[in-house]
């Protein structure tokens, strides 16, 4: 075993020469009458690459989120359905409207929302889903489509981790009415903070726009004139241009990040009992994050290897707690047992690592960090 020259981080971006130019020309030149230079650029070239008609770039995909459920005119005590297993951020946006998520079960082989456990959720108070393109994955959008279209559900795709991935060849967060993406420095694509919002639908995109700078009307005569009660999500210039040096690299980034499923898969899967990321045959999976699910004849958890790796050096992150597992959402899931409702969010998660995912890690650093799986795995069998 040959020990790494640096601390392997979980997360982190590949920086190039091309990344500090714009970088460096939006701080030179991004002022004034080109203060929105690189924003409108990466606004075109991000609508080129994802197919989406229209194209809002927000302060982070949070935001997004929220926004999104602003224009489709969310009322408290509404019900959002969104899965259980995923970041909070899927999830919190749904309170600050005063409306009720509702969690529901993943599927076992990708991850994502189950079609299933989405539509048995369905009551008279649901007013949206949001299906998660998790860790880079798709659900099966094509089921959920069709079931939110019998119900007249609007779905918003939360694509945070999955730009790039792809679902029968169209791109990650262009399958719902509004799509959502983010661009904060964990990301594929990164630009420290940030997110987008996509649509076809000019009335959403015109209501999100409006609220996402004070509510202010652009057809107004007069400057600075409210026509809502907006937010300030509005994002500089400055992170567009390191952005737009993501996307012009995406492809490749992408090629990194599935580089590094191979290289974790083919030094682990010969070992017994570990579930990757999957990838179904109509699915491009970017692979944002490599996570192994334990099986359980290794009797430990996801939070001792996760001790053994920092032993070692290596920082690796916990595959998601179940949101409605976490005091901040309890108040939601009052009154019901929640390993019982969503069966496959409770039996995973604990088992479920993610191996670091920097998009600098190299082939010696996950070799490293298998060795030093394989080798405590052994001794939990
Ligand atoms: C699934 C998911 N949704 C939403 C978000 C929120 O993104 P942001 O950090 O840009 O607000 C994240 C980010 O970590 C995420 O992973």
């Amino acid at each position: 075993m040959t020990t790494p020259k640096r601390r392997i981080p979980s997360a982190g971006p590949s920086i190039t020469e091309a990344e500090i130019r714009l970088v460096t020309e939006a701080v030179r030149y991004g002022w004034y009458e080109k203060r929105n230079m690189h924003m409108d650029q990466f606004i075109k070239e991000f609508s080129e690459y994802t197919g989406a008609k229209y194209v809002l770039p927000v302060v982070n995909c949070t935001s997004a989120i929220h926004l999104a459920l602003l224009a489709l005119g969310i009322k408290p005590g509404n019900e959002i359905i969104v899965p259980d297993v995923t970041w909070a951020a899927s999830a919190c946006p749904i309170h600050y409207m005063n409306a009720t998520p509702i969690f529901v079960d993943i599927d076992r082989q990708n991850w994502c929302i189950s079609p299933e456990s989405f539509e048995k959720a369905i009551t008279t108070r649901t007013k949206a889903v949001i299906p998660v393109d998790l860790y880079g994955n798709m659900p099966d959008m094509d089921h959920i489509r069709e079931i939110a279209d019998d119900h007249d559900i609007p779905v918003i795709e939360d694509a945070a981790e999955a730009l790039g991935a792809k679902y029968n060849g169209r791109q990650a967060g262009t399958l719902g009415d509004i799509g959502v993406y983010s661009f904060n420095a964990t990301k594929l694509a990164m630009a420290g903070q940030g997110g987008a919002l996509v649509t076809d639908n000019h009335d959403l995109f015109d209501k999100c726009k409006q609220l996402r700078h004070h509510g202010m009307v652009e057809y107004s005569k007069k400057m600075f004139w409210c026509e809502d009660i907006g937010y300030n999500y509005q994002w500089t210039n400055i992170q567009a241009a390191l952005a737009l040096a993501q996307l012009r690299r995406i492809e490749e980034l992408v090629a990194m990040k599935r580089q590094a499923f191979h290289w974790y898969t083919d030094r682990l899967g010969a070992v017994e009992d570990l579930q990757f990321n999957s990838e179904a045959p109509n699915v491009r999976n970017t692979y944002w994050i490599v996570n192994a699910i334990m099986g359980k004849r290794y009797h430990t958890t996801k939070e001792q290897v996760i001790e053994e790796f920092q032993r070692n050096g290596i920082d690796s992150r916990p595959f998601f707690y179940p949101i409605s597992s976490m005091p901040a959402y309890t108040r939601y899931v009052k009154g019901k047992n929640m390993a019982k409702a969503n069966p496959v969010c409770y039996d995973i998660s604990p088992r479920g690592i993610s191996f670091p995912a920097a998009a600098t890690l190299t082939e010696e650093e996950a070799d490293f960090v298998c060795d030093v799986f394989v080798h405590y795995l052994k001794h939990k069998k």
